[in-house]
């Protein structure tokens, strides 16, 4: 199974620390895993150990949306072109499906590995957002290129995807925010920190979407009392206001290993939680999903935008799931 986790929450709430943290967690248990930034803030692979030149040498996704959309309509006789394509075209008949233990265009175009002190990981990067990107219009979305690849994911062996996501309107526009097995919501101990959490939970609970409550630079009972009074039962876990993390921000960083031992506890409660959150997965509904959010984006703009009738690319017949992931055409 591919377990596909988000890490969203305000902007400074501490998405990127946990995402890096978790998956080098993941590293250290010898789970594969794809990491995807997808902040606005593009600073995953920084905070994965990248330095600077590197991190701002690394082929974004937006830039390669040309190409991936080629590679994905595959022979879909419904999608005619790749101009043609939307951020939320589904995949259909004909479609190409993308494994994470398959070498493909997309993979070997913008994947890059990283190296971590417990193994390596693969990354992939949106790119840096602009103001186009940040406005009304939905068709600029630089995450667009995330959720294609998402909505044409099968499984193949087990592995990680860690995608590290603002909590934007665009991602309740595009129904970036149903991709995932697992939503960790991080959120401060404070009102605005949790004020993305209320929002959240109400698309959660319309569509289903198993979402959780991480809270993050805890440092009081008070604190923890304060996240339990607002988030009840949704919040699974508090990492503390870390001196490990201080201390990277610093540029000295020291092992994983002396990640406190209650942080790192936290790390397993995800992993654990995560896990257990595939025996939910439904992938009719899943499919659904894509097909709603098309609809309701082609109505919206993409009809206008590219000329064409967008509700035709929708293949009814068409379910994704793991039986797919056998038939990749060559
Ligand atoms: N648990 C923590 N302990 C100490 N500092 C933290 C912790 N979590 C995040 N930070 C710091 O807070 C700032 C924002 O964190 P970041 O992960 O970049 O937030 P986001 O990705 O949500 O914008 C960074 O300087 C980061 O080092
Ligand atoms: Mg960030």
């Amino acid at each position: 199974m591919n377990m596909k986790i988000a890490f969203v929450g305000k902007g400074g709430s501490g998405k990127t620390t946990l995402s890096s943290l978790f998956v080098r967690h993941l590293a250290a248990e010898r789970v594969p895993v794809t990491a995807v930034d997808a902040d606005i803030n593009q600073h995953l692979g920084a905070a994965l150990g990248l330095d600077d030149d590197r991190a701002a040498a690394l082929t974004p996704m937006g830039g390669r949306l040309p190409l991936i959309k080629e590679y994905l309509r595959g022979e879909n006789p419904r999608i005619t072109s790749a101009e043609s394509m939307i951020k939320t075209t589904p995949p259909g008949e004909g479609s190409r499906l993308l494994r994470l233990d398959e070498d493909n265009p997309v993979f070997g175009e913008c994947a890059h590995t990283v190296e971590l002190e417990d193994g390596v990981v693969r990354l992939l990067v949106t790119g840096p957002f602009t103001e186009a990107d940040l406005g009304v219009a939905c068709y600029h979305s630089k995450t667009g290129a995330v959720e294609l690849c998402l909505n044409h994911l099968v499984d193949g062996r087990d592995e990680y995807v860690v995608v590290d996501m603002t909590a934007g309107s665009d991602s309740f526009a595009s129904g970036m925010f149903t991709r995932f097995d697992m939503t960790f919501l991080v959120a401060e101990p404070t009102r605005k920190g949790v004020s993305v959490y209320r929002q959240y939970r109400e698309y959660a609970r319309d569509f289903g979407v198993a979402l959780k409550v991480v809270g993050n630079k805890v440092q009081s009972a008070e604190d923890v009392e304060f996240l339990r009074s607002e988030a009840g039962e949704d919040l699974l876990a508090v990492f503390g206001h870390s001196d490990w993390v201080r201390t990277l921000e610093r540029g000295r960083p020291r092992p994983f290993a002396e990640l406190a031992e209650s942080d790192r506890q936290v790390l397993r409660t995800l992993h654990a939680t995560a896990d257990a959150s595939y025996a939910r997965r439904d992938w009719t509904r899943y499919t659904q999903q894509m097909v709603h959010f098309h609809l309701k984006n082609a109505a919206g703009w993409g009809n206008a935008k590219t000329g064409v009738d967008l509700a035709a690319q929708v293949d009814p017949a068409f379910v994704l799931g793991e039986h797919l992931a056998q038939r990749q055409p060559a």
